[in-house]
């Protein structure tokens, strides 16, 4: 098996920043790719703004060649290149199905649910390796029916012939710049070599998962099992899923699935304070990033603890409260998760003590790209509020970079 791959719901391309080891971009603007992945397709569009900003990044980087800007929904999938993995980080949304109107015997997820294209990908082009990210949450959604919404993934998965292979990683925990806890998805066709070996034995959370085999861990606890086999179809997994939230690391294999807590086997820390001192060689004045004197107040009361009370739209008045959060950031530490808002006025956006300037500021959009562990300037296509948020949406790039030679070991081993 060939190399191949398609990328949805691209953004600024961090899968293929990982899988093909991009650390820096040449005089023309184009990403040096060291890695072996020949991207045959990447889809990218952004369906609440005119600008397509992140599109415009990739095709900066990669060229316009096999890279569509169309909303996915509207993809004819059957014209999709085929390819060994399909890529994609996607978002935690509503999986419930219900039987459809316009043909009694099918079933229908609600319209704009992203996973849904995934799926209809993965029937055109029966894709044989898959890896997907989302936020961890979507192990324990919706708060009604925790689980029910990765029950309904995997079952849908099972019907389409697939195993699935999860875990949760904290990318700060493995000696990267950023404590971001995200859920990496890997299925692979049941009639595969890779498959085959796990078929009909015990399962065995270390071994037979791929990124615990990559991220090591220090124990695997309460590990709790289920089978998806009880439920006949993914409309009866939808109406009727009762077990509950899935654990940090789990395996789908026909259908039954075990799964576990973990602790992390630690690794040595990747401090902010290294990203500070690294990207001062990109950003040498930083006094644009200052806070203003004026602002102070208003960034002290975000950072702080309070307790508030508000009125519910039904009347009913309750109390809001929130912990203090450090305030510079600790930056002998990771950094903590970057959202979409960084850089705004908000209380998750990191603010730093600079030691030269002696004064507290924001993080530079270079800041964001390296704690992503995107090359620095890889967003400088676009305006600067523009570049916080790609970097809020993307995926720590290291991750991908260190399940690559495995992938590649299993892909070209068939
Ligand atoms: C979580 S982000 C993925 C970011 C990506 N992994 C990266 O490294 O930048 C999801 C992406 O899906 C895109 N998206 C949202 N709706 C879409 C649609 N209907 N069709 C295609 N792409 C869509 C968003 O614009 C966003 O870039």
């Amino acid at each position: 098996m060939k190399l191949t791959v398609a990328e949805l719901f691209a953004g600024v391309g961090g899968f293929r920043v990982g899988l093909n080891h991009i650390s820096e971009i040449d005089l023309e603007n184009r990403a040096i790719e060291k890695g072996d992945w020949e991207f045959v397709w990447a889809n990218q569009y952004e369906p609440s703004t005119k600008a397509q900003h992140a599109f415009n990044c990739y095709t900066t980087r990669f060229g316009l060649e096999n890279h569509s800007n169309e909303d996915i929904n509207k993809v004819n999938k059957d014209e999709i290149p085929d390819h060994s993995l399909l890529v994609g980080g996607f978002p935690c949304q509503d999986y419930s199905v219900a039987r459809s109107l316009s043909n009694e015997q099918g079933i229908e997820g609600k319209k704009g649910v992203l996973f849904w294209d995934i799926k209809e990908v993965l029937v055109a082009k029966k894709s044989p390796f898959v890896l997907l990210e989302n936020v961890d949450r979507l192990l324990k959604s919706p708060a009604s029916r925790r689980g029910r919404d990765f029950a309904v993934m995997l079952k849908t998965f099972d019907e389409l012939g697939y195993y699935v292979q999860w875990r949760v990683i904290n990318a700060g925990e493995y000696a990267m710049p950023q404590k971001r806890r995200r859920v990496f998805i890997f299925a692979h066709k049941k009639n595969l070599n890779y498959s085959w070996k796990i078929q009909g034995q015990k399962l065995d959370i270390n071994r037979d998962n791929i990124f615990n085999d990559i991220f090591p861990i220090e124990k695997a606890l309460e590990i709790e099992s289920l089978d998806l086999n009880e439920y006949k179809d993914v409309l009866d997994v939808s109406n009727n899923f009762k077990e509950g939230k899935f654990l940090e690391t789990g395996m789908m294999v026909d259908g039954n699935v075990i799964h576990a807590r973990v602790s992390a086997k630690v690794e040595p820390i990747f401090s902010l304070e290294k990203i500070l001192s690294i990207s001062r060689k990109y950003n040498a004045d930083v006094e644009e990033y200052a806070i203003e004197k004026e602002k102070l107040n208003k960034w002290e009361y975000l950072k702080g603890s309070k307790r508030i009370e508000r009125t519910s739209s039904n009347g009913h008045s309750y109390i809001y409260s929130e912990g203090s959060m450090a305030f510079p950031e600790k930056i002998e530490e990771p950094a903590r998760t970057m959202l979409t808002s960084e850089g705004t006025l908000n209380r998750s956006s990191h603010i730093v003590f600079d030691r030269e300037m002696k004064k507290l500021r924001k993080l530079t959009p270079v800041e964001c790209e390296l704690i992503q562990m995107f090359p620095p300037n890889w967003t400088d296509t676009m305006p600067k509020r523009n570049r916080y948020f790609m970097m809020g949406n993307a995926l720590v790039t290291g991750i991908i970079a260190r399940i690559e030679p495995k992938l590649k070991k299993i892909i070209e081993s068939e």
